[in-house]
């Protein structure tokens, strides 16, 4: 092989590893959040996402339920219960409750106790720190339009 073919050879395997290292990136639907975020909010923002694992076995982002609990989509400002294209159980649809950090505090520290006879098996997140950093997550995912995809 001469040099030049050698030369364009190691050019065009940069550029080849170049374009996979911009597209691992394509693929994360949180991408243009991170990226409005400064470091801080960002690092935050992962450590709710983490700390949001458990809830997408049972929910969704996609506004479309798929799942045993609504979907979170628009979550932020409406009131319990009203999620679209989800039958909500009647001690959630008559709280009064309207999602905002407040109301989702309250809930998500003891689902049974805040809301009796609500559906939503879960124990509840008792860790405040850990709960902080997921409202902070949740506050930028819900919101129509924020992520690149629908996933989970
Ligand atoms: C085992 C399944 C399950 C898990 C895990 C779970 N949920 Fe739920 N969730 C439900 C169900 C079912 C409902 C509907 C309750 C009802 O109608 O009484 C619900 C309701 C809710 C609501 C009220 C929605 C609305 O539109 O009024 C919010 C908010 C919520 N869940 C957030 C979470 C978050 C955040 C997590 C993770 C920390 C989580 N859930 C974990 C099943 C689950």
């Amino acid at each position: 092989m001469t040099r030049r073919a050698m030369r364009i050879r190691r050019v065009r395997s940069g550029v080849l590893a170049l374009l996979l290292l911009v597209c691992a990136g394509c693929s994360d639907p949180d991408r243009a959040i991170l990226a409005s975020l400064d470091e801080p909010s960002a690092a935050r923002f992962r450590r709710g996402r983490d700390a949001a694992g458990p809830c997408w076995v049972c929910h969704d982002l996609a506004g479309t339920v798929k799942k045993v609990g609504p979907s979170l989509l628009g979550l932020y400002g409406r009131p319990a219960g009203r999620a679209p294209d989800y039958n909500a159980s009647p001690a959630i649809r008559a709280s009064g409750i309207v999602w905002d950090d407040a109301t989702l505090a309250a809930f998500l520290t003891d689902p049974a106790g805040s809301v009796p006879g609500n559906r939503m098996v879960y124990p509840g997140l008792r860790d405040a720190a850990a709960l902080a950093d997921l409202l902070f997550y949740l506050r930028h995912v819900t919101r129509p339009g924020a992520r690149d995809g629908v996933a989970p």
